[in-house]
């Protein structure tokens, strides 16, 4: 029989998880600096649809705060972990695609499916269920921009591949923290944690390497050198960039 989260018994540890969704979509608000970077009108009408959904987001999670723990009022985010969540905010579209959506946010929905799969209240699942399914349409959204992306080259693929890599450690870093956390807050949680982590790091794993069409093999290669390329924004002329770096500087209607 699976361990399920219930009210009021769980009390804490639920309101510690709706705290980290709220953060994760107040963070979410931020794509709106990608809109600037939208290389087509669809992409910027996806992009300004994604932002209302996240507040209309942050609001259902906040309310469901209320609901779990009615005493208490909403704790301030730590600035490490804002920091951590910050998204990358488009100059570098494809990347935005890629990392925001396409991986953030696909484990972001992991966590719910889990979640909806491992809680015994109603509200609770239904309001995660519905907030779901717009998830999925903005992981779709990244995984196609992602696919654009990677069919261009060998070297595209692998770029990206590495970046994964640098995610994948950044919640291997993260992980013990949480767990420390987690585990001053319930036993019943440190237990779903971990099976969490160790579920779905691995299907998530699987399911990029898929994405890109590259072998599932961690390389510290491709880590540092997608960090380098990243970071130093090497030159790489119009075929590295996104199509129109930057919808505002259009001017030919015709063309939009
Ligand atoms: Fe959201
Ligand atoms: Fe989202």
């Amino acid at each position: 029989m699976p361990i399920k989260l219930t009210l009021p018994e769980d009390q804490k540890l639920i309101a510690y998880i709706l705290v980290r969704f709220i953060e994760g979509e107040l963070t979410g608000i931020a794509e709106g600096q990608a809109l600037m970077h939208a290389p087509t009108l669809e992409a910027a009408d996806f992009l300004a649809r994604q932002v209302r959904e996240e507040i209309r987001h942050a609001r259902m999670y906040a309310a469901l705060y209320r609901y779990a723990e009615p005493e208490a009022k909403l704790p301030r985010s730590p600035w490490l972990l804002r920091k951590i969540l910050a998204p990358l905010p488009g100059r570098l579209w494809y990347e935005h695609c890629f990392l925001d959506k396409a991986v953030g946010e696909r484990w972001v929905l992991l966590l719910m499916e889990y979640l909806i799969e491992h809680t015994a209240d109603r509200r609770i699942c239904q309001t995660l269920a519905a907030i779901a399914k717009d998830e999925r349409q903005h992981v779709a959204f990244g995984e196609s921009a992602t696919r654009d992306f990677s069919a261009r080259s060998w070297f595209h693929r692998h770029y990206l591949w590495g970046l994964y890599l640098r995610f994948e450690l950044a919640l291997a870093l993260v992980y013990p923290l949480l767990r420390r956390r987690v585990c001053r807050l319930s036993k019943k949680g440190e237990l779903l944690l971990s099976d969490f982590f160790e579920r779905s790091r691995n299907k998530l794993h699987h399911e990029i390497a898929e994405l890109l069409g590259v072998a599932p093999r961690r390389s510290w290669f491709w880590l540092v050198a997608a960090q380098l390329v990243l970071w130093l924004r090497l030159p790489f002329a119009g075929w590295w960039r996104s199509p129109q770096s930057d919808l505002c500087r259009r001017t030919h209607a015709a063309r939009i």
